[in-house]
């Protein structure tokens, strides 16, 4: 049964990545300079979606407004909030009920950032006529999330939520396919959790307990469930390598590198329009830089993205994520790094001190 319908996550507090979550919606975070949910919303359309809706956290305006109707798409995508406050993501989907109605669907957790295409995943849900299908991924860590257990031929018959002692190293993704009505009725059998959650991963072993054909498929490409600052640069610098050259372009810039003998470009860059890009610039791709930044006497690369509007000088930064509108103006080394939008990292001119005035939660190592 074909699913043109999808259900996304864009709500949660993601308190592991403040402070840059205390202003900005994680699912907003530039990762190769698209805000994070973008690249959710990009390979649920690839693979047939036409309808999606996104649960936000109460009062949530932010999201709407970078996201939008769909129309970037033409897909339609519509808001949805979780009723009596965040009681896990099994009911997140339930909250969306009405408008799944009696159609199969995806549900997929935004902050999942996958490499690859998700069409042989649903093309085998259709083929073998699935009721669900999950997709599983090898980790180092798999107390960390739902886990398969297998009995001893090789039967898929559990899902354990973060056991103690797990008894396979996949992990359960959050990407998931099921067909009509079932999802809604396994919810009304399942209690919450001792975290005081639903949790998805008893909703899939309610299904395998009552006979349903749960289907999965390991993701062999990469994935990434973005919950700390570094799977966030790992996420950026695997998502610049999976860019075909045609995406990246360089627009002229006044001081553009025709012009400009002493920048040198190697590897995928792309510059955005307006930015200019000064002598003493060395860039080695996998490099985007955004729309109105100047650059000079830098080095940046590989593996950085800057957004639009700022200006850097004199540093040399790799493997990073620089948001829009940062004035980086010191003689220093950058890598490993997340850094906020209209943030300063400057030389100071008066005293040889380093003068810090720094938000809550933040990681500064010298
Ligand atoms: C959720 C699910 C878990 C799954 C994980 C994937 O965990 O409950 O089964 O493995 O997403 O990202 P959470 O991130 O809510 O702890």
């Amino acid at each position: 049964m074909k699913i043109t319908k999808a259900i996304l996550t864009g709500g949660g507090r993601a308190t592991r990545l403040r402070p840059i979550t205390t202003t900005i919606n994680k699912h907003l975070i530039p990762l190769a300079n698209k805000p994070m949910i973008f690249h959710a919303i990009d390979k649920v359309v690839e693979a047939g979606v036409k309808e999606i809706f996104i649960n936000t956290n109460p009062g949530e305006t932010q999201l709407q407004k970078v996201v939008g109707d769909g129309a970037r798409w033409g897909v339609s995508i519509k808001y949805f909030e979780q009723t009596g406050g965040p009681q896990g993501i099994a009911h997140v989907v339930n909250c969306a009920k009405d408008f799944i109605g009696d159609d199969p669907f995806m549900f997929y957790l935004s902050d999942n950032i996958i490499l690859g295409s998700l069409v042989p995943f649903f093309e085998e849900f259709e083929r073998k006529n699935h009721d669900c299908m999950l997709a599983f991924s090898k980790v180092d860590d798999p107390e960390r999330f739902g886990v398969p257990v297998f009995d001893a031929n090789k039967k898929l018959v559990e899902i354990i939520e973060k056991p103690s002692a797990p008894t396979s190293n996949f992990a359960v993704t959050g990407i998931y396919l099921y067909g009509p009505k079932i999802f809604f009725e396994a919810f009304n059998h399942i209690q919450k959790s001792p975290r005081g959650e639903y949790e998805i991963s008893d909703i899939h072993s309610y299904f395998l307990k009552n006979g349903r054909s749960v289907g999965w498929k390991e993701i062999t490409g990469w994935w990434k469930d973005t919950g700390k600052p570094e799977d966030l640069i790992m996420a950026n610098t695997l998502l610049l390598g999976e860019m075909k050259k045609s995406e990246f372009s360089r627009f002229d810039s006044p001081l553009g590198r025709g012009r400009n003998k002493l920048a040198m470009l190697k590897g995928n860059v792309h510059i955005g329009e307006g930015t200019t890009i000064g002598p003493g610039v060395k860039i080695v791709g996998p490099v985007i830089i955004g729309n109105h930044c100047a650059l000079s006497q830098c080095s940046i690369g590989p593996n950085v993205t800057i957004g639009s509007g700022s200006s850097i000088r004199l540093a040399s930064i790799s493997n990073s994520i620089i948001f829009s509108n940062c004035t980086i103006e010191s003689k220093i080394k950058i890598s490993d790094s997340i850094i906020g939008d209209q943030a300063k990292v400057m030389k100071n001119k008066i005293k040889k001190v380093h003068r810090l005035i720094i938000g809550d939660q933040t990681l500064i190592e010298l």
